[in-house]
């Protein structure tokens, strides 16, 4: 199993990256790629950790070396919030960087699966999707992106409030990664009632925890940590997927049957080619 870092010298990247290292399986191989020249030290620290996880670290404008033979791309490459601004305001430096990368992608590992962590990450998989198309390699099964960390907050304030493990609480949260288009359906979460002023008051902390982390970093970025964890979570779920583990079910926003929008978040059943079933929202 290879696993590409794209973004890797970042603080989301340096954060997955050692979750990886010490969470993939043995004989994994773990490729970071980087425009910051300091990424094959990153690769170099890593490799001094005792797991049986190969790592190469990789910089320059060309990420080919390593995506060479990769069975998942992870992209968290771009710039990050800072106060006062929305992920949309991310776009027009982001909207290119990703564009750059799904070319080479397309061009060196066609088959991988992707998970897109850039923001506007509503915006950057559709973006991503017409560039892998236009290279004749689209396949909607295989490209996701992780909206990971609106579950594990969800699961983590839910837990908080109920006075539960924050293990036992698993909130399927749809829609898209951006303020009011994130949706997580506290209704589903099983064990727990939630009054009416607690479904309104968790719902408008998931959907602006993002900014809570913007704003209590004062301009130095944004969550990097949690969002590390959230990525690790969601790549391990495609590598448990491509291995052939039955049962792994993720929430990712990805190209669906429209029934919503084009490209809408919703629980995903993962199998050896990408998404092997979309699961239906429920009540
Ligand atoms: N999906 C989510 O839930 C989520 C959560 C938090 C942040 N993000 C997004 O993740 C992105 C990264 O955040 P961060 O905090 O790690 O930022 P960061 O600035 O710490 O790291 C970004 C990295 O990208 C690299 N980079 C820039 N252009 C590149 C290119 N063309 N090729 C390769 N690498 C390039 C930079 O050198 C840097 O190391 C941002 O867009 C941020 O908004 C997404």
């Amino acid at each position: 199993m290879k696993v590409a870092v794209l973004g890797a010298a970042g603080g989301i990247g340096q954060a997955l990256a050692l979750l990886l290292k010490t969470q993939l399986p043995a004989g994994s191989d773990l490729s970071l790629y980087d425009i910051a020249p300091v990424t094959p030290g990153v690769a170099v620290d890593l490799s001094h950790i005792p797991t049986a996880v190969n790592v190469e670290g990789f910089s320059g404008e060309d990420a080919t070396p390593a995506l060479q033979g990769a069975d998942i791309v992870l992209i968290s490459a771009g710039v990050a919030r800072k106060p006062g601004m929305d992920r949309a305001d991310l776009f027009n430096v982001n909207a290119g960087i990703v564009r750059n990368l799904i070319e080479q992608v397309a061009t060196t590992a066609p088959e991988a699966l992707i998970g897109i962590i850039t923001n506007p990450v509503n915006t950057t998989v559709a973006i991503a999707a017409e560039v892998l198309k236009k290279a004749g390699v689209y396949n909607k099964d295989r490209l996701f992106g992780v909206s990971t960390l609106d579950v594990i907050r969800a699961n983590t304030f839910v837990a908080a409030l109920k006075g539960k493990q924050p293990t036992e609480i698993e909130v399927p949260v749809v829609g898209g990664h951006s303020g009011v288009t994130i949706l997580p359906l506290l209704s589903q979460v099983e064990g727990v009632q939630f009054s009416d002023q607690e479904v309104a008051d968790l719902t408008r902390r998931i959907q602006n925890a993002g900014t809570e982390v913007v704003e209590a970093k004062a301009g130095g970025g944004s969550a990097t940590l949690s969002m590390g964890q959230a990525a690790a979570r969601f790549g391990l779920s495609l590598v448990r997927a491509l291995q052939g583990e039955a049962n792994v079910v993720e929430c990712a926003y990805v190209e669906g049957e429209g029934e919503y929008a084009r490209f809408f978040s919703q629980p995903l059943l993962l199998g050896k080619s990408g998404i092997a079933e979309r699961r239906p929202l429920g009540p």
